[in-house]
């Protein structure tokens, strides 16, 4: 019988490769954040105000979930920017949990997961769906698999909000690539790993073009 021509170097490689990967699969992205050290404070969650000084006359929640920080930036930029379109704007985390009566436009945006938002983000979505449905609405995630354009990509990707999409079926979606790999922060075999199968980008992917030209034309209606 012909033996396969693989070395045993080479089959230990790739049964090395195929244990971890396993085990990255299994976890999830939450090998992204396994730092070497003990754990770091929890992330701040702070609140922002824009365009209340002018004579804006519609006021705009962007309300955010985060675990480590990059939805942050990502909320405060949309925010920033509706702002400079003339309109008031709260942007603050789910967990202040802000009341859509306030509001006349809503955007939501979260961390996903676990292939899904925070939990959070959740449930705000599901206890405020009928105010929510009242105003218009847009979600966002911001996320790091599934960033391409090859039609599994896009089809896992749209599945991230299935849940919040039962709930708010009329709300404009986007998706923005968030944190990946952080290789100070993880363990060698780790890094080793997520590198050679090359399951997530490396460091802050957040494209601040693509989220602030979102933001200028989202819920363009209001
Ligand atoms: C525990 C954990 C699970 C994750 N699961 C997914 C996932 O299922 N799909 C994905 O695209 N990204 C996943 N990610 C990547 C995060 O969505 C990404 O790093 C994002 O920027 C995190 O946002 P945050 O910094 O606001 O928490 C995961 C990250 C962590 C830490």
């Amino acid at each position: 019988m012909t033996q396969p021509n693989v070395s045993r170097r080479k089959f230990i490689k790739i049964g090395a490769i195929t244990i971890v990967a396993s085990g990255v699969m299994c976890c999830g992205g939450g090998l992204l954040v396994t730092k070497r050290k003990s754990p770091a404070t929890p992330v701040a969650t702070p609140s922002f105000t824009f365009g209340k000084s002018s004579s804006a006359t519609k006021q705009i929640l962007v309300a955010y979930a985060t675990r480590t920080g990059s939805t942050v930036g990502v909320a405060q930029a949309i925010g920033e920017v509706l702002g400079s379109r003339g309109f008031a704007v709260d942007v603050k985390p789910f967990l202040e949990d802000p009341d859509p009566g306030e509001y006349q436009a809503i955007l939501l945006g979260s961390a996903v997961n676990g292939a899904q938002w925070l939990p959070e983000a959740l449930e705000y979505s599901e206890r405020w769906s009928s105010s929510l449905n009242q105003v218009p609405l847009a979600l966002f995630c911001v996320h790091i698999m599934n960033l391409g354009e090859e039609e599994g990509e896009k089809q896992n990707r749209l599945a991230y909000l299935n849940p919040v999409r039962a709930l708010l079926p009329s709300a404009e979606e986007a998706f923005f690539a968030g944190q990946g790999l952080m290789p100070e922060e993880q363990s060698m075999l780790v890094v080793w790993a997520c590198r050679a199968l090359q399951l997530f980008p490396e460091g802050d992917c957040r494209d601040w073009e693509k989220i602030r030209s979102w933001g200028k034309q989202v819920l363009h209606t209001i």
